[in-house]
This record gives structure tokens, C-alpha cells and sequence, in this order.
């Protein structure tokens, strides 16, 4: 049985427990933080020289910024070193801190030790780049001005995914890129064209001429582009042109029948459409003169 005085002791036991709990956590006992608080807290802005920032405007993230992350450290510690900061006016701006309370300063470190590193932003690995087959295009020799038999070069998607080839898919490199084209898209061949769609482990053609307009070696790159975080994949082109350079406008030498499709489809691809474009202006302007 509990006498009275013993009674008296249990109600106010939790008190007296309570009021010297706090006299020392303001002191040098550490007080638990809240580590929910503390997470507002840490963006929370106040005018710290002149400007309204937050702890994460200076130190970024809890558990990311160098500053602020203190791996595997306790709390306590993690509050030890905010004080002293503070103390110090680190980086002379710290100080700006002194009027908060321990609680305050408390709950921040619990949600410094309690954050977790934020996840890193959404991966976004590359898809391998469609294989190009052959990976590089040598064309035998072909007269100034006429066009060479297409080659094919077989596009395929090794990728999980579908790859959707970019609007225009084919770009002009480096080199004497004039002097190469694309044949029109064959038929059957529709993934190979501007944003087509190179589904899973399937393959398209892209047909390549060479249309040399100056005699010697010449060589050229394709960047065949891909829509999204898919590498470009680079064709070197080369080719020989036997004869001189070829007067503007003119035809393919009627000996070259054997050479593949006509120039007809020149513009399947829009940069493409550019070369046509002014080979027909030069051919008009100098039918005009
Ligand atoms: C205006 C920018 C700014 C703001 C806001 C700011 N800090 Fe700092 N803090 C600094 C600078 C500058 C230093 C000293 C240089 C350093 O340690 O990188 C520093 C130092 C510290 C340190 C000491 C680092 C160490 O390695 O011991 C701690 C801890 C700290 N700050 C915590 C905080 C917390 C928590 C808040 C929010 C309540 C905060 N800071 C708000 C700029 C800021």
C-alpha cells in the first residue's frame, strides 16, 4: 500500500522528471529531435544576410550536401556540430542561427540523421546504338556526275526497346558530304525513314549513293540520329570519281543505267530534299542563261 507521501512522489515523480529534462536539454544534454520538424525546418527561409534562404538553399539536400552529411553520426553529434557552427558563425553566416531554440536545432539534426540520400534522378541509361551493317560504306569507282549503285546498310535495333530514328534521321557529317545521298527508301524498308520505329531485334535498309561532283577520293560521314538518349551512329562514306568535275546540271552519263534507283527519290530524307533543291536551282538558273 502506498502511504501518502510515497503517492504525492508518483504524481509529481513525472514533473520534476520532465522540468529537469528540459533544464538540460538546453543545456548540455541533447533533447530528441523531431525528425519531421526538423525536415520543415531545413527549408524552411529566414533572412540570413540580407537574403531569405533555407538550410538546403546553402547546403543542398540533407545526406547529400558535403557539408551536411555526416554518415553513420548520432544525432547528438550531428547537433553538436550545428551549435558549433553557430557558436562559430560558420562562413559568417551561422550565427544567424543563435536565436533558435534547441528544440529547433534538435529537429533539424534528426532530420539530417534521418534523411536518407534522395533517390538519384530516374536513370536514363543510353540504349545501344543500332548496329550499322556494313559499319562503313566503300563505293567503287563512279564518274563525276553519275550516281553509283546504292549499298545498303542494314540499321538494326539490338535494344529491349523500340528506337525511333530521328526526323531527319540521316545528317550530314563531316566531309564532302555533297557528294553522298540516300537512295529512296525501298519498299518494305518504312522503319528506315525520318521518325521511323525500329522495333525490337528488327532491322531496316538505308540505300547509299555516292554522287561524286569532283574527281579523286572522296569521303564523307553519316550521323544516323535516334530520338532520345540513344548515341548517333557515325557511317563513314568513301568513294573514287573518275573524270573531271562535272558541269552544273549535268545528267547522269546515259552508260549508267546499271547504277540503282534514279536520283528521283532524292528527297526521301529531308536534308536530302536540300541537295535536290538546289541542284534544281542551279539547273533552272543555267537554263535561263
Ligand atoms: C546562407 C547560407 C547558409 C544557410 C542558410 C545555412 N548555412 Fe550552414 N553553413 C554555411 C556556410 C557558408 C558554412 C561554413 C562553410 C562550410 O562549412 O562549408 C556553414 C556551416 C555549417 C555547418 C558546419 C559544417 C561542418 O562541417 O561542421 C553546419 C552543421 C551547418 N552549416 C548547418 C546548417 C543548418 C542546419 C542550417 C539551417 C538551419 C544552415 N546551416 C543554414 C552556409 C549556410
Amino acid at each position: 500500500m502506498l502511504n501518502r507521501r510515497e503517492f504525492f512522489w508518483l504524481r509529481h515523480l513525472p514533473h520534476a522528471a520532465m522540468a529537469l529534462a528540459s533544464f538540460y536539454t538546453a543545456g548540455a544534454l541533447a533533447q530528441a529531435g523531431v525528425p519531421a520538424t526538423g525536415a520543415t525546418l531545413y527549408v524552411q527561409r529566414t533572412a540570413v544576410g540580407g537574403a531569405q534562404v533555407s538550410c538546403q538553399d546553402c547546403h543542398g539536400f540533407a545526406g547529400t550536401f558535403r557539408d551536411l552529411r555526416f554518415p553513420g553520426a548520432t544525432e547528438a553529434a550531428i547537433r553538436a556540430r550545428i551549435q558549433s557552427a553557430i557558436n562559430g558563425n560558420a562562413g559568417q553566416v551561422m550565427g544567424t542561427y543563435s536565436t533558435w531554440t534547441p528544440q529547433q536545432i534538435s529537429d533539424v539534426a534528426a532530420h539530417i540523421q534521418a534523411a536518407v540520400t534522395p533517390p538519384p534522378p530516374p536513370p536514363f541509361a543510353p540504349l545501344p546504338t543500332p548496329a550499322a551493317s556494313p559499319n562503313s560504306v566503300m563505293f567503287g569507282s563512279t564518274a563525276v556526275g553519275s550516281t553509283s549503285p546504292t549499298v545498303n546498310v542494314l540499321l538494326t535495333n539490338s535494344a529491349s526497346t523500340a528506337i525511333t530514328l530521328g526526323n531527319p534521321f540521316v545528317v550530314p557529317g563531316t566531309g564532302q558530304v555533297g557528294d553522298f545521298r540516300t537512295a529512296p527508301v525501298a519498299s518494305g524498308q518504312t522503319a528506315c525513314a525520318n521518325s521511323g520505329r525500329l522495333e525490337p531485334g528488327s532491322s531496316c535498309s538505308i540505300g547509299a549513293q555516292f554522287v561524286p561532283t569532283a574527281g579523286g577520293a572522296r569521303s564523307a560521314t553519316w550521323n544516323i540520329n535516334f530520338v532520345g538518349n540513344v548515341p548517333a551512329r557515325e557511317v563513314p562514306l568513301q568513294g573514287t570519281a573518275t573524270g573531271s568535275s562535272a558541269a552544273p546540271g549535268t545528267s547522269p552519263a546515259p552508260g549508267s543505267s546499271a547504277v540503282a534507283p534514279s536520283n528521283a527519290g532524292a528527297g526521301a530524307l529531308g536534308w536530302l530534299n536540300l541537295f535536290g533543291l538546289l541542284a534544281l536551282l542551279g539547273v533552272s538558273r543555267s537554263r535561263r542563261r
